[in-house]
C-alpha cells in the first residue's frame, strides 16, 4: 500500500477481525515489518519487547482458549503476534549499549558513564515499576506494527481480551520474567475494518 503522507495512513487503519485464513506472512517480510517497529523509542533505549509469532495450527490451538470471544480474529489470521514486556531486558544492555559504540552511533565515554547508572536504576526498580515500563515501551512497538502492517497491505486488530495471567506459560513466556502487553492480529482482511468515532480534541485537550 503507498501512502502520501501519514495522515492518510493514520485515517486508513481500523480493526479487522476477519482474515483470509488460507494466506501465511512470509518470515521475511514479517521480519521486515517486526524491525521497522522497534525503531519505537523506548525507555534507556532498552527494547523490552518481545514478539512470539503464532501462526502454526499447534500454536493457535494453544491460544485459542485463552483468548476469550476473540476466536474469530485467531481462527482466520495470518498469524497472532503476543507481544511480551521483558523484565530482565536489562540483560541486553550490555549488547545495546556496547553496539551503539560500534555503530558510532553514541561515543564511548557516554556509555561508560550512563550505563552503570541505568543498570544500578533498573535493578532496583520493584516489579511493578520495570512492569509498567516494559509495557509503555512494548506499546509504542505495537501502534507503530498496526501502521507498518498497513503499509505492507495487512490490516491488524490489537487484542487485549485474553488470560493474561495464563498466555504466557502456554506459549513458553513465563510470567515471572515476561509481562503481557497486547496480542495484534494481522492478516489480509476478508471483512473491512469500519471508522470507529473519536472524541473532539476540545474533550480531550487541556492548555495550561
Ligand atoms: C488495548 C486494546 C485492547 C483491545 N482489545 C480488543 C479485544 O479484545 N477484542 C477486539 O475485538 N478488539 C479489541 N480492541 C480494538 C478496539 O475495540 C478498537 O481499537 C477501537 O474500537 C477503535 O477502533 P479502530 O481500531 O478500528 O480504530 C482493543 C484495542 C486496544 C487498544
Amino acid at each position: 500500500m503507498n501512502y502520501n503522507n501519514i495522515e492518510e495512513l493514520i485515517n486508513d487503519r481500523h480493526s479487522v477481525k476477519q482474515f483470509d485464513p488460507n494466506y501465511k506472512i512470509p518470515h521475511e517480510e514479517m521480519d521486515e515489518m517486526i524491525q521497522l517497529a522497534t525503531k519505537a523509542p523506548s525507555s534507556v533505549n532498552m527494547q523490552p519487547w518481545r514478539f512470539a509469532v503464532v501462526e502454526s495450527d499447534e500454536a493457535k490451538a494453544k491460544l485459542r482458549p485463552l483468548i476469550r470471544f476473540n476466536t474469530p480474529q485467531n481462527d482466520t489470521s495470518s498469524a497472532m503476534i503476543v507481544i511480551f514486556g521483558d523484565l530482565q531486558c536489562l540483560e541486553n544492555s550490555e549488547h545495546i549499549y556496547s553496539s551503539a559504540v560500534e555503530h558510532g552511533m553514541m561515543p564511548k565515554e557516554v556509555k561508560e558513564k550512563n550505563l552503570p547508572i541505568i543498570q544500578g536504576m533498573y535493578n532496583q526498580l520493584p516489579r511493578q515499576a520495570m512492569s509498567d515500563i516494559v509495557k509503555i515501551d512494548s506499546t509504542l512497538a505495537a501502534m507503530q506494527l498496526m501502521l507498518i502492517a498497513r503499509t505492507y497491505g495487512y490490516d491488524t486488530n490489537p487484542i487485549g481480551g485474553f488470560e493474561h495471567d495464563k498466555i504466557g506459560e502456554a506459549l513458553g513466556y513465563p510470567l515471572d520474567r515476561y509481562v503481557p502487553v497486547l496480542i495484534i492480529a494481522i492478516g489480509k482482511a476478508v471483512k473491512e475494518g469500519r471508522p470507529s468515532y473519536r472524541m473532539s480534541v476540545e474533550r480531550v485537550v487541556n492548555y495550561l
